[in-house]
């Protein structure tokens, strides 16, 4: 293994994080220096980055590369086969599409600090989106358009937005999405009323617009003086963006602009091995984490050109879309969720489509958001023949945990079925349930051993405490990841599965327990359980059960369909929650904890150990007919 470059690195990120840290910040460009590089004075609490330093994360992602001549390189393509269209910024034309818009925003009083919620489809305006807030120091927080109205108003009412960004539609395949009537229904349902909102008028629908509150984007921007870029602390935020957790109530994960830029332009390099001029295409949404740091700021702050792609890997048109964007735009790297590769496979397993299209500049494929099965990596390898890397991460950290670092060393394995090594920045280690590290190929807790690197989540918005109580409080000394799995002897990280009840649909970070709120809120439901099974496409789906009231005698297969509608409209269509049953009892320990774990692995086909104090073992019979699984152990 040719990995010394690697090794080096992380052991000084490890041992110097100062030092380290330093040398990679020097990349950009800061407005005033930091104070100190990393403070960590509470060992209680997240360390902070570049404490008194200034920047503005847009203008080292835009202007900067503006100045250094770089003006008429491609910055960002926005191909949409669902619209028919590509459209091509320079890095130039990005500077003045996002500082006209800043202009708007501040015209419409958004200033520092402020917030602003962002509820787009794929269109080159959501990026430029961000990077508006971005350039005059607000808040962005960005929902994901799959979510249904009850959910953005959720974050609306935790964000207290100024101002709402957002647009006629979506386009789902061959389906037009309206999404303002989406957004009328979210500000209707939410306590806190932004002042106004501005809408992106799309040909395939027109939006209604409230008179007062909302106007029209190219209006809006045509009437606006362009914004400079304000610096800003490089400890205050970036963006809050809302993730799962085990409840109903999203997590709101701030992201500060110094850690962060500097991250993830070390990362762009070190993990990803991209350079200026380089095409990086990340096939996600930018509703998710790895829309924010791979589609917009990532490959921005190093210079490279990004791709943002409103299609899907199969459908639009056909299973070859992959590789018609690759070739279209000389892609060098692409990032998406095994799910996209999963649904290629099923529909052209053979790969007949490649033949068409020139990849000669695709050097590797990068995999994440949920556990990738073996088989799709050999297949995807054997196809495209270039390497197929694992890696793992999550909205917290905003950037991968473990993973490859071809970047420092083009030579370095990989190990079919892990995630790769520690990126520099990461002591990883495993710890048991009472906090102590266990040897090496032994399962437990994946943990990262303070101080977390930069980029990482420095609190939750407007919630410390949780903060502290979800990740740090656990094992002192540590940041939880929520994630379970094993170090082989290597130093190899396989992430198995998670500690709580998050669950991945198609690379859709989901609540089971969110969805459970909305099961209990059905008039009929006495108590339910939501567990997961597996899928060959989209990894997991969700599944209901629930115990109806005494006295309930409507049609089961009625009060299913109700179930399925109430998870669609309350969470959303992302959700992909299609199934539910009918079931006498939750099995439950005598004390009364419903035993979901062991509905899990019956779901799953396995056997588990029945617990000793299960109140009533005959349900679990039941519960496997219902799921179409036999044994129970
Ligand atoms: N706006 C509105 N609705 C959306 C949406 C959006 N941005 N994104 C998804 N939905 C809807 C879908 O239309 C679908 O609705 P349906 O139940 O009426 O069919 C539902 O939400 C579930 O979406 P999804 O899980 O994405 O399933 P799909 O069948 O539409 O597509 C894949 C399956 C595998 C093709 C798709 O999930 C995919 O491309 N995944 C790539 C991975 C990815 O983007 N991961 C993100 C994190 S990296
Ligand atoms: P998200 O916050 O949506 O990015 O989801 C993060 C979670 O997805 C992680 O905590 C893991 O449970 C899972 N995940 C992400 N990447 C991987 C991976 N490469 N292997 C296994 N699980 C992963």
């Amino acid at each position: 293994m040719t990995d010394g470059e690697y090794r080096r690195q992380h052991r000084t990120s490890i041992d110097n994080p100062t030092a380290f840290w330093a040398e990679q910040a020097e990349a950009l460009h800061w407005d005033r220096r930091w104070d100190s590089i990393l403070t960590h004075d509470d060992p209680d609490g997240a360390p902070h980055w570049f404490a008194g330093g200034r920047l503005n994360t847009c203008h080292n992602a835009v202007d900067r590369h503006v100045e250094a001549g770089r003006g008429d390189t491609l910055a960002l393509i926005h191909d949409s086969p669902v619209t028919d269209s590509v459209t091509r910024y320079t890095f130039r034309e990005l500077r003045d599409a996002t500082a006209a818009l800043a202009g708007a925003l501040r015209a419409h009083g958004v200033g520092t600090g402020d917030r602003v919620v962002i509820y787009m489809p794929m269109v080159a305006e959501a990026a430029i989106a961000m990077l508006a807030c971005a350039r005059i120091g607000a808040v962005h927080s960005v929902v994901f358009g799959g979510f249904a109205a009850p959910e953005l108003a959720k974050r609306i009412d935790d964000a207290r937005p100024k101002l709402i960004l957002s647009a006629s539609c979506g386009i789902e395949g061959s389906r037009v999405i309206a999404y303002k009537p989406l957004l009328d229904a979210a500000l209707e349902g939410a306590s806190h009323k932004p002042e106004a909102c501005i809408v992106l008028q799309r040909p395939q629908c027109a939006a209604a617009l409230t008179a007062g509150r909302d106007h029209d984007w190219r209006e809006a921007v045509s009437a606006a003086e362009p914004a400079e870029c304000v610096p800003v602390a490089a400890t205050d935020p970036l963006y809050v963006l809302y993730t799962s957790g085990t409840t109903g109530r999203p997590k709101g994960v701030v992201r500060d602009n110094g850690g962060h830029a500097v991250a993830l332009h070390y990362s762009m390099r070190a993990v990803y091995d991209m350079g200026p001029g380089e095409v990086f295409w990340a096939a996600s949404d930018v509703g998710w984490v790895v829309g924010h740091s791979y589609i917009v700021y990532a490959p921005l702050l190093a210079g490279c050109t990004t791709v943002m792609y409103e299609g899907k890997p199969v459908g639009t048109p056909d299973a070859g879309a992959f590789w018609r964007v690759a070739a279209d735009h000389g892609v060098k790297a692409l990032f998406t969720a095994p799910t996209a590769f999963r649904a290629i496979k099923k529909e052209d397993p053979k790969g007949e489509h490649l033949a068409r299209y020139d990849l000669s500049a695709f050097e590797a494929l990068y995999l994440a958001g949920e556990r990738c099965d073996p088989d799709t990596i050999t297949w995807a390898g054997d196809l495209l023949k270039v390497p197929v890397i694992d890696h793992w991460w999550q909205t917290e950290t905003g950037w991968p945990i473990a993973g490859i670092c071809r970047g420092l060393d083009a030579g370095l394995d990989v190990r079919i079925g892990s995630a790769g090594l520690p990126v520099p920045g990461y002591d990883i280690a495993v710890v048991d349930d009472d906090g102590r590290p266990l040897e090496r190929d032994a399962i437990g807790n994946i943990v990262v051993r303070q101080p977390l690197p930069p980029g990482t989540l420095p609190t939750l918005w407007r919630d410390e405490d949780g903060f502290r109580e979800h990740y740090l409080a656990r094992f002192p000394g540590y940041y939880l990841t929520g994630d379970a799995g094993r170090i082989d002897a290597d130093g190899y990280v396989w992430v198995m599965s998670r500690i709580d009840d998050i669950i991945n649909v198609a690379g859709h970070r989901l609540s089971t327990g969110a969805m459970e709120e909305v099961l209990a809120g059905h008039p009929d439901v006495a108590e339910c359980a939501v567990i997961a099974v597996a899928d060959a496409t989209k990894g997991q789906l969700p599944v209901g059960m629930v115990v109806l009231k005494a006295g309930v005698e409507r049609d089961h297969d009625t009060i299913v369909e109700e179930l399925i509608a109430r998870v669609r409209s309350e969470i959303g269509a992302v959700a992909a929650f299609k199934r539910a049953f009918v079931v006498a009892r939750l099995p439950k320990t005598r004390s009364g904890k419903v035993l979901r774990k062991t509905m899990r692995a019956i779901a799953n086909g396995e056997s588990p150990a029945v617990p000793a104090t299960i109140d009533d073992p005959a349900i679990l019979d039941e519960i496997a007919g219902a799921l179409g699984a036999t044994e129970t152990g």
